[in-house]
């Protein structure tokens, strides 16, 4: 028989787990406010023609938001408390999709229109050649929506409130 203090002791160890070694592999979770995606969304004219990639997606709040402007949504997470927890918030809803796996090494849809990232300045590298690879196999650029402090070595071509928008476009072979 497992004591309930041994259960207890497992859940906040799971909880450890998934919630801190996070930052080993990409930024932790901070769940993004509805006020300001909206308006950004809003500015940007987010419709049921886009398919938007949150690169670690947290609770869901984005793609459920995405879902709302009548966009298709797709998220990436790799911590499974918080895939379980945004899979429950979306249920039913067709157009949100949430997959358990590390972005860095995701393959994005080949309709992605456009990229959400609530981005920390030490991922921009792996971000950009991330993007960068993308928009080379897709063939057509890609956008890029950050929430947070801008790239230090790429620039915007747009800027609204605390985002900061990227456009990708793809390289020729011998340049990718
Ligand atoms: C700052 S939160 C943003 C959550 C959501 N996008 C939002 O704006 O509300 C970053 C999320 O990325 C996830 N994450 C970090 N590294 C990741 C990786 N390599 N692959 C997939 N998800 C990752 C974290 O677990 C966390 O939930």
């Amino acid at each position: 028989m497992i004591s309930p203090s041994a259960v207890i002791i497992f859940i906040i160890v799971c909880l450890v787990v998934f919630f801190g070694l996070v930052v080993f592999v990409g930024a932790p979770y901070v769940p993004s406010q509805k006020k300001y995606v909206k308006r950004a969304f809003d500015y940007l004219g987010i419709d049921s023609a886009d398919l938007l990639v949150d690169v670690g997606s947290g609770d869901g709040i984005i793609l459920r938001i995405a879902s709302n402007y009548g966009a298709k949504a797709i998220g990436y997470e790799i911590n499974p408390v918080l895939v379980a927890i945004s899979r429950l918030l979306s249920f039913r809803d067709p157009h949100v999709k949430v997959l358990m796996q590390n972005l860095w090494l995701a393959k994005l849809p080949d309709e992605t229109t456009i990229v959400y990232a609530f981005a920390v300045q030490r991922d921009e590298k792996k971000l950009r050649t991330l993007l960068q690879r993308e928009a080379n196999r897709l063939g057509r650029p890609l956008k890029l929506l950050c929430f947070g402090s801008p790239f230090k070595h790429m620039q915007s071509v747009d800027t609204f409130e605390a985002y900061h928008l990227y456009i990708f476009q793809p390289l020729q072979p011998k340049n990718a």
